[in-house]
């Protein structure tokens, strides 16, 4: 017997990356650096987003010291509320990092964990900007 599904229920299928034409899923990816600058990129299902930064060489000043091996939190990223919701749950190991990370939201996580799949597609992950802001508010404080 054949089971059906009513359409709101099935699975956002995965956009086809048009460009490289390989067959794999590719999920759209909005990334937005430290200067607001927004880079959209098609990333292989299954990539974290760390592999997604490094493979398309986005500008974003120093992401992934640490290569992925959670001992640092530069690949600390905000993602939309919507989002965040649907991730699997954090490690211990990331939340100890997460807590050393700049400008940390409750809807951030660290890119090197996130693995993207299908359902992310068109979502924005956004680099927290606070570095900057801080160094601005030092600037102007030492100036007067
Ligand atoms: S790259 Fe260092 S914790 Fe993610």
């Amino acid at each position: 017997m054949m089971v059906t599904r009513p359409l709101h229920t099935l699975p956002k299928l995965c956009s086809q990356s048009p460009q490289n034409g390989s067959s794999g899923s590719k999920v759209l990816v909005h990334f937005v650096n430290q200067s607001g600058m927004k880079s959209s990129v098609f990333v292989t299902e299954g990539e974290s987003l760390l592999d997604a930064v490094i493979k398309k060489n986005l500008d974003i000043s120093g992401f992934g010291a640490c290569e992925g091996t959670l001992a640092c939190s530069t690949c600390h990223l905000i993602f939309e509320e919507s989002v965040y919701d649907k991730l699997e749950q954090t490690v211990d190991e990331e939340i100890d990092m997460l807590d050393l990370a700049y400008g940390l939201t409750k809807t951030s996580r660290l890119g090197c964990q996130v693995t993207v799949n299908c359902w992310m597609d068109g979502m924005t992950v956004c680099v927290p900007q606070e570095i900057k802001d801080q160094r601005g508010k030092q600037e102007a404080q030492s100036s007067k």
